[in-house]
């Protein structure tokens, strides 16, 4: 089972570990360093920018992590994914090598959703991975994503072609987060 938790700044090391896995680390420190996206993460855990930051446990062990915003807390990349008002990003990674590949990252994708849609519930929400990386691209599609278009997103550290995905807000009558997965504490109020 797949559960999330709202990160904290005794995480930070092993994320760090999980950075520097060549898997990671090829999509993820592209135009960026460990550094930087420690920082990044101190400040959504301390409550400096508005980002929750969440550790991914199978089984309560870690095994990666994921984070969710609002878009319209980040103007430059809301704009440069064109997402639509009330959207929310997600960003994610399996760190541990043993868990890639067998389905974990379908999952990660779908408690983030659930995730961002316990406070969002109506939110469509965003995702641009680097167009080449296919398994990102692909967790998205199996969570129901559709490819909005393949471009550069001056908002992202990278200079390639970014694929924007979104899924549609979900305007069921009601609507659940997903079943094997907890939805994370809030960070902050
Ligand atoms: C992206 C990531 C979360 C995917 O997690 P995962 O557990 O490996 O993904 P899953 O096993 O759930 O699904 C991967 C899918 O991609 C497919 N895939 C993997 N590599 C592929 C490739 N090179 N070309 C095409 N499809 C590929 C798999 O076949 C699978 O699809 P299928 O179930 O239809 O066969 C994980 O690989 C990861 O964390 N990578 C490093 C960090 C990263 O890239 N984060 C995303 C940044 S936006």
């Amino acid at each position: 089972m797949l559960t999330l938790r709202a990160l904290t700044l005794d995480d930070l090391g092993l994320i760090a570990t999980w950075l520097d896995q060549p898997h990671v680390a090829r999509w993820w420190l592209a135009g960026s360093t460990i550094s930087d996206e420690l920082a990044d993460l101190r400040e959504s855990v301390l409550g400096e920018q508005p980002t929750f930051a969440l550790l991914a446990l199978e089984d309560g062990q870690p095994v990666g992590w994921g984070q969710w915003y609002r878009c319209d807390a980040y103007p430059d990349h809301e704009a440069g994914v064109a997402a639509q008002p009330g959207d929310v990003g997600i960003d994610y990674a399996l760190g541990d090598p043993a868990a890639i590949g067998r389905g974990l990252g379908t999952v990660l994708v779908a408690a983030l959703v659930g995730a961002a849609r316990a406070s969002h519930p109506r939110a469509g929400v965003v995702a641009d991975p680097d167009a080449d990386n296919w398994a990102s691209r692909r967790v998205l599609e199996k969570n129901g994503f559709a490819l909005l278009d393949l471009r550069k997103v001056p908002s992202e550290p990278i200079d390639s072609p970014m694929a924007i995905y979104r899924l549609p807000p979900d305007l069921s009558p009601t609507t659940t987060v997903s079943g094997s997965v907890s939805a994370p504490a809030r960070l902050r109020a």
